[in-house]
């Protein structure tokens, strides 16, 4: 059985394939409408989201199948002091594959072992989030025609940032890839990604505090949120909240074919005025996650429009 947990989790074969679907469906829709007929997608969040489920249940319906779930621990058996191992076993006879997003690190991975339906991890805590990654790799794939050969500035909350902390992974296969890390002191890549995968692999990286001083070298600027849910108390919050907010003027030195990513909900730290800049890429992305998603979902249950 097929889970997807980290990541690393899939082959760069793999991501390539979902990449090539993911392209076709974007062209050729009517052909993918059936192909989860009588297929059920469960999707078990116990932690709010927007984007994510809502793109996963999208994908579902766009493919033909059905959709069931939740979308807080309280309207599920989380309140009555149910394990999440019990309750995904459960669900698991309910439905064809399981999205699950839980606040605790490690909870898909636990969930999913003995279980026989596949279940993607929509986000655990501050360590993984899988699907935003192959997200961020179709933008990028999208927006620049290619996965290597690029500076990526990641910039924001790089401690508790989980889409941060998987995509770094993923990229890592790549080639040619320059990461400089834009945050406040406070807020610093984990020692432990910098060890295990840019020390380890000997990845080009730098740390700097400020974007404008290496805006001008970018060719992707990817911002993220400050994770205020995981912060053990409210005077750090407000304190680092508008550490970085990107306006027009900061984007001046940039180069004219920057991509600029968010993954979305975007709070104080990109100007709206910017949403009008060609540059903007961070609502594609958000669309681009639905197909994506619709190819992960076939590839998971083993369907494929060429069947039909
Ligand atoms: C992200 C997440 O949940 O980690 N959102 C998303 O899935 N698009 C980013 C965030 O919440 O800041």
């Amino acid at each position: 059985m097929k889970h997807l947990i980290d990541p690393m989790d899939l082959s760069v074969q793999e991501i390539d394939h979902l990449l090539t679907v993911a392209d076709d469906i974007i062209l050729n829709k009517e052909k993918y409408q059936e192909v989860c007929r009588h297929k059920k997608l469960a999707t078990l969040f116990f932690e709010p989201s927007t984007r994510t489920r809502l793109s996963f249940e999208a994908a579902m319906l766009e493919l033909g199948g059905s959709i069931l779930g939740f979308s807080s621990a309280d309207s599920s058996s989380a309140t009555k002091g149910e394990s999440v191992s019990d309750t995904v076993r459960v669900v698991s006879g309910y439905a064809d594959i399981i999205a699950m997003r839980h606040p605790k690190e490690g909870a898909p991975f636990a969930a999913s072992r003995k279980l026989d339906v596949p279940l993607i991890n929509a986000g655990d805590g501050g360590h993984n989030h899988p699907t935003q990654t192959l997200t961020d790799l179709m933008t990028i794939h999208q927006e620049k025609g290619r996965l290597n050969g690029f500076t990526i500035g990641m910039c924001g909350d790089l401690k508790f940032g989980r889409t941060v902390h998987s995509l770094i992974k993923a990229l890592s296969r790549y080639e040619d890839i320059h990461f400089i890390m834009i945050s406040p002191e406070e807020l610093r890549l984990p020692e432990y990604i910098i060890k295990d995968v840019f020390e380890k692999k000997n990845i080009s990286y730098r740390e700097v505090k400020t974007m404008e001083e290496v805006m001008p070298e970018l060719d992707i600027l990817y911002m993220t949120r400050v994770q205020k849910e995981r912060f053990f108390n409210e005077a750090d919050y407000i304190r680092l909240k508008d550490s970085f907010i990107l306006d027009e003027r900061k984007l001046a030195s940039a180069k004219k074919d920057l991509c600029i990513m968010h993954p979305l909900p975007r709070v104080n730290e990109i100007s709206i005025k910017v949403d009008d800049d060609p540059r903007a890429c961070y609502f594609k992305q958000a669309l681009y996650g639905k197909y994506i998603r619709m190819a992960l979902i076939m590839y998971l249950l083993g369907v494929s429009a060429d069947e039909n």
